[in-house]
């Protein structure tokens, strides 16, 4: 054992501030960096054949060719890409990311972006028909997650509001910058807080780096929901806004958001409902008569709402829409700037320019679905889920994490399951890893719902069981950067680690 692994070991169980603070000291001496270059290399290096397959194949432009190069060879080139990735989505083999995918509906969404694709929101004098859509979908999406309809059509106080964003991310930023400026300005809050269970998407911890809001994680109980006792205990007098997903995005389990919510309506402070995942499944679940809780504006305490139309809304990727309860609160979301040179400017979002015709796609998939092909479509989900589920449970050395209804996560006691995850990969799937504990979810979506697909996952799952109970100690995939990152207690390093991973998206 060298030095580094026995530092790793001793640090296990220590307290992480004094963990990070000598992660920075030995960051500084020049054998630590090597050591940890050498670690990254070798697990970049796997990575690299599987992100950049495309080298030999085609060609590559690190120049502007001098003469414009033919349209239809280019078209020729981009349909050869597209083919090389669209069966093993098209066929179900891939958690969450394209939650549609049928063709009539990916055509028909192609033919609206071409109608708008010069639209942009940001000059609503040339192109009032992109503002139509927002209103529109921003209206739709409140009124199916619990606003009546007098909130949205005339200027009550509380009524429920919102925007179109470009993705759920985007979404909880801006929800949490309204909340960080909300508390500035009407409570006198400068050291603005906010408590978010330990299952919460990351974007809430990018929100708070971004807007310099400390972040207090709380933990989930052994169900994987939100700790309420836990959560009381962590408001302090700078809490501006509490957190609950409905579901979160590992383990696919809703949070408790009537408590949550009620606590925070009591203490006065914000209560954001993140649907980014369920908005667009629950309230149909919910018709359907699944056992759903509240989560949504019906509960007096909910102060607004991500809700991803990208997702389960069947938009095409680049939509999102972030709920407000009162206009008071949106308007802390807001940008305008009165003494620029260039003029008046205003923004409800991050972006200037923005994409009209994604707004023009979401709208159209909205108003095609309507009530009853959402339903449908969530009822194919669940029942999907379900086989897969009671699949998972019949898999004695596996078992499911919580009580989810179409985002499955499991876990093993006595195999490594990042090597399940491995083989499954090995078999064409991709699934999500998971940390803390180390687990898989599979995220049901309309591809899995086509015939055979939930069956051919519960086999090769069996299979992919079976061979690591045989080989356990196997080499390679990503279980061994999973193991990494889960021994590793210096998350500085598996944060660089990341970087270089990035950067590797970006080398030719
Ligand atoms: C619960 C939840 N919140 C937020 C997000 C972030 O959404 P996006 O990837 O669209 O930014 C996700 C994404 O999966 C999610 O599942």
């Amino acid at each position: 054992m060298d030095l580094m692994d026995w530092v790793v070991k001793k640090l296990a169980n220590a307290n992480p501030r004094i963990v990070t603070r000598l992660e920075k000291t030995l960051k500084k001496f020049p054998f630590v960096n090597k050591r940890m270059q050498k670690e990254y290399q070798q697990v970049l290096q796997g990575a690299e054949s599987s992100l950049k397959p495309y080298k030999e194949k085609f060609a590559a432009y690190s120049t502007i060719p001098k003469i414009g190069l033919d349209k239809g060879a280019i078209l020729q080139e981009m349909e050869a890409l597209h083919s090389e990735e669209e069966a093993r989505w098209q066929d179900g083999y891939v958690s969450g990311a394209v939650y549609h995918g049928d063709q009539g509906h990916i055509q028909f969404l192609n033919q609206v972006y071409a109608i708008h694709s010069q639209s942009n929101p940001l000059h609503a004098d040339v192109w009032p028909s992109a503002s139509k859509y927002e209103s529109e979908i921003v209206a739709m999406t409140a009124n199916m997650l619990g606003a009546v309809q007098v909130d949205i059509d005339q200027n009550v106080s509380g009524q429920i509001c919102g925007t179109v964003t470009s993705g759920g991310t985007e979404s909880i930023l801006l929800a949490m910058k309204a909340y960080r400026d909300w508390a500035r300005e009407r409570k006198g809050i400068k050291r603005p807080e906010m408590i978010v269970p330990s299952t919460a998407h990351a974007a809430f911890d990018k929100a708070a780096q971004y807007f310099n809001i400390k972040m207090t994680r709380i933990p989930v109980g052994a169900d994987f929901r939100a700790d309420i006792v836990a959560t009381q205990a962590a408001i302090t007098r700078n809490t501006i806004v509490i957190v609950g997903s409905a579901p979160s995005f590992p383990h696919g389990v809703i949070d408790p958001i009537g408590d949550l919510s009620e606590l925070a309506r009591r203490k006065g402070i914000g209560f954001h409902t993140d649907a980014c995942l369920g908005g667009f499944i629950l309230p149909w679940a919910c018709k359907l008569g699944y056992e759903v809780p509240p989560f949504d504006f019906s509960l007096p305490g909910v102060t607004s709402m991500s809700a991803d139309t990208h997702k389960y809304g069947y938009a095409a990727k680049g939509t999102s829409v972030v709920l407000y309860r009162g206009l008071d609160l949106r308007h802390y979301q807001y940008y305008t700037v009165a003494d620029w040179p260039g003029g008046l400017y205003f923004s409800p979002t991050f972006a200037g320019s923005r994409p009209g015709a994604l707004s023009a796609a979401c709208w159209a998939a909205m108003v095609s679905m309507g009530e009853q092909g959402y339903t449908q479509a969530a009822r194919n989900i669940l029942e999907t889920a379900a086989t897969i589920r009671s699949g998972i449970e019949a898999i004695p050395e596996l078992h499911i994490l919580g009580d989810p209804l179409w985002v499955i996560a499991f876990a093993s006691d006595t195999l490594d399951i990042y090597r399940v995850m491995d083989q499954m990969t090995s078999k064409n799937w991709s699934l999500n890893g998971l940390h803390h504990p180390p687990a898989v979810h599979i995220c049901v979506t309309l591809r899995h719902t086509q015939p055979g697909v939930a069956e051919r996952f519960v086999e090769d799952l069996k299979l992919a069981v079976a061979h690591v109970k045989m080989n356990p100690d196997a080499k390679g995939g990503m279980a061994p950067v999973y193991g990494m990152a889960a021994s590793m207690p210096f998350k500085g390093l598996v944060g660089d680690l990341l970087k270089q991973y990035i950067d590797l998206l970006y080398k030719m």
